[in-house]
C-alpha cells in the first residue's frame, strides 16, 4: 500500500472530493494522487468532478450485489488495483463494514458536518440547528466500527448565529469541512498522524 495513493468514496455532490483534488493539485498536498473515485450512487456529481480532473470514476451498484460484503468486496477489488494507502469517505452515506474497514483500519477517514461525538449520522448540521446550540462545526476523524466515533484528527468551530437557518449554518459548517478535510489528508500522507487509543497525535 501507498499512503499517497488516495481512493475517495463518494454519494453526492462531492464538494468535499473538490476540496481535496484542488488542495492536491495547487501543491497544498504535496505528493498525492487521487487514484479513483467510487460512488454507490449512478450519476452523481462527484463522479462527474472526477472525469474532469482525469480520474478514474467508478459507479459500484449496491443492488447488483447479494449482500454487504459482496458490495464491499467489489470496491476492495477496485481500490486494490490503484494500491491506494488511504480512503477517504466524502459524503458516502453507507456505514463502512467490517469487509472493508478491516484492511484499511487506520487508513479510512471521514468528515462529519458536527462536533462529535454530538449529533452523528445523517443531517448533523440539522441536528444541532434543531438542539439549539450555540456553536457547531465540523470533524474528521479515523473511521472505526461505530458511526462517526472514530478518533479524531482535527475539529472547528463554527457559532450559530441569531438568524441562521440550518441551511445558512450548513453552507459555513461546508467552507470549514473543506479547509479541514484537506489539512487531514495532507498531515496523513506526510505520516503526521498516529492514533494512540482514542486520541490522534499530530505531529507537524
Ligand atoms: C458533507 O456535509 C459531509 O460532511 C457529509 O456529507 C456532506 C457531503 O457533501 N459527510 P459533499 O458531497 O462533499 O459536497
Amino acid at each position: 500500500m501507498n499512503i499517497t495513493n488516495i481512493a475517495v468514496l463518494v454519494s453526492g455532490r462531492g464538494s468535499n472530493l473538490q476540496s481535496i483534488i484542488d488542495n492536491i493539485e495547487n501543491g497544498t498536498i504535496p505528493h498525492a494522487y487521487v487514484k479513483v473515485v467510487i460512488s454507490d450512487v449512478d450519476g452523481t456529481y462527484a463522479l462527474e468532478r472526477a472525469q474532469h480532473h482525469g480520474i478514474k470514476a467508478v459507479f459500484v451498484d449496491p443492488n447488483k450485489y447479494e449482500n454487504k460484503p459482496g458490495f464491499e468486496n467489489e470496491i476492495l477489488r477496485i481500490i486494490a488495483q490503484h494500491d491506494v494507502g488511504l480512503v477517504l469517505l466524502a459524503g458516502y452515506m453507507r456505514v463502512v463494514g467490517p469487509t472493508l474497514l478491516t484492511p484499511y483500519k487506520g487508513r479510512m477517514i471521514n468528515i462529519h458536518p458536527a462536533l462529535l461525538p454530538s449529533f452523528p449520522g445523517l443531517h448533523g448540521q440539522q441536528q444541532a440547528f434543531d438542539h439549539g446550540v450555540k456553536v457547531s462545526g465540523c470533524t474528521v476523524h479515523f473511521v472505526d466500527e461505530g458511526v462517526d466515533t472514530g478518533p479524531i484528527i482535527i475539529q472547528r468551530c463554527v457559532p450559530v448565529l441569531e438568524d441562521d437557518t440550518a441551511d445558512v449554518l450548513a453552507d459555513r459548517i461546508l467552507e470549514q469541512e473543506h479547509r479541514i478535510f484537506p489539512e487531514a489528508v495532507r498531515l496523513f500522507v506526510q505520516g503526521k498522524l498516529t492514533i494512540d487509543g482514542r486520541k490522534v497525535r499530530i505531529t507537524d
